[in-house]
């Protein structure tokens, strides 16, 4: 049957493969695609830019974020992201950035609203999205038609960070980045074990077809329109 609902939620520690799974999975089952982590950055982006210090004013951070017009691309493959106007689709994937989402995205009030806001998102779609993120199987949509956890060894998630940034950065800052954003995310969400209900994939000894592939052969049948 079709159009039917398809929520498919996607998990996993940065480097994965989220966003590269999530992306093929909307453009093969004609879905919308949410990058959340995108959204975190964008708030991040704000707060910089307003020279605002989130730990040292979490109160401030909370204000702008609530008071911020928050637009996301949900077409696959196009992420633009605009925050009060201002294209930041560019500066979010900056070091800069990444460096200090963590501190905003641990503010409570902040991941409230936010939330909010992308269920608000998945339900504009019409409930036929792939959503990414951290939360997204346990507090974001627990409800999703598909639930997936994706891990892979942490060596694979540098070497594909790494090549994602095309040698800007050297491995071992990579490496750094990459562990350290393990251990402020895992206030968020630790990813040892799965919540119930939630498939896991170990991306590790998989090309990304075959991770895609692997999402797909968990759809219901009538939910997908390929
Ligand atoms: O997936 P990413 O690296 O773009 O995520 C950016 C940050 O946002 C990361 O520090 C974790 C956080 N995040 C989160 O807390 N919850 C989500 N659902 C998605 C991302």
């Amino acid at each position: 049957a079709f159009p039917s609902e398809l929520v498919i939620a996607i998990d996993g520690p940065s480097g994965v493969g989220k966003s590269t799974t999530s992306r093929a999975l909307a453009e093969r089952l004609g879905l919308a695609h949410l990058d959340t982590g995108a959204m975190y950055r964008a708030a991040a982006a704000a707060v910089d830019g307003c020279g605002v210090d989130p730990v040292a004013d979490p109160q401030a951070v909370i204000e702008l974020v609530r008071r911020a017009r928050l637009e996301v691309s949900t077409v696959p493959g196009r992420d633009r992201v605009v925050i009060d106007g201002a294209d930041v689709t560019a500066r979010i994937r900056e070091p800069r950035i990444s460096a200090m989402v963590s501190k905003v995205s641990t503010i409570q009030p902040v991941r409230d609203l936010l939330i909010e806001r992308m269920r608000q998102v998945v339900e504009q779609c019409g409930r036929r999205i792939v959503v990414e993120g951290r939360d997204i199987t346990t507090v974001v949509c627990p409800d999703a038609e598909v639930r997936v956890l994706l891990v892979a060894d942490p060596s694979v998630r540098v070497a594909r960070r790494s090549a994602e940034l095309k040698g800007a950065v050297s491995r071992g800052q990579v490496a750094d980045q990459v562990i350290r954003r393990d251990r402020d995310d895992s206030v968020v969400a630790s990813f040892e074990a799965p919540a119930p209900g939630v498939t896991v994939i170990d991306s590790t000894h998989l090309t990304p077809e075959q991770v895609v592939a692997a999402v797909i052969d968990l759809v219901p049948a009538g939910g997908g329109e390929t």
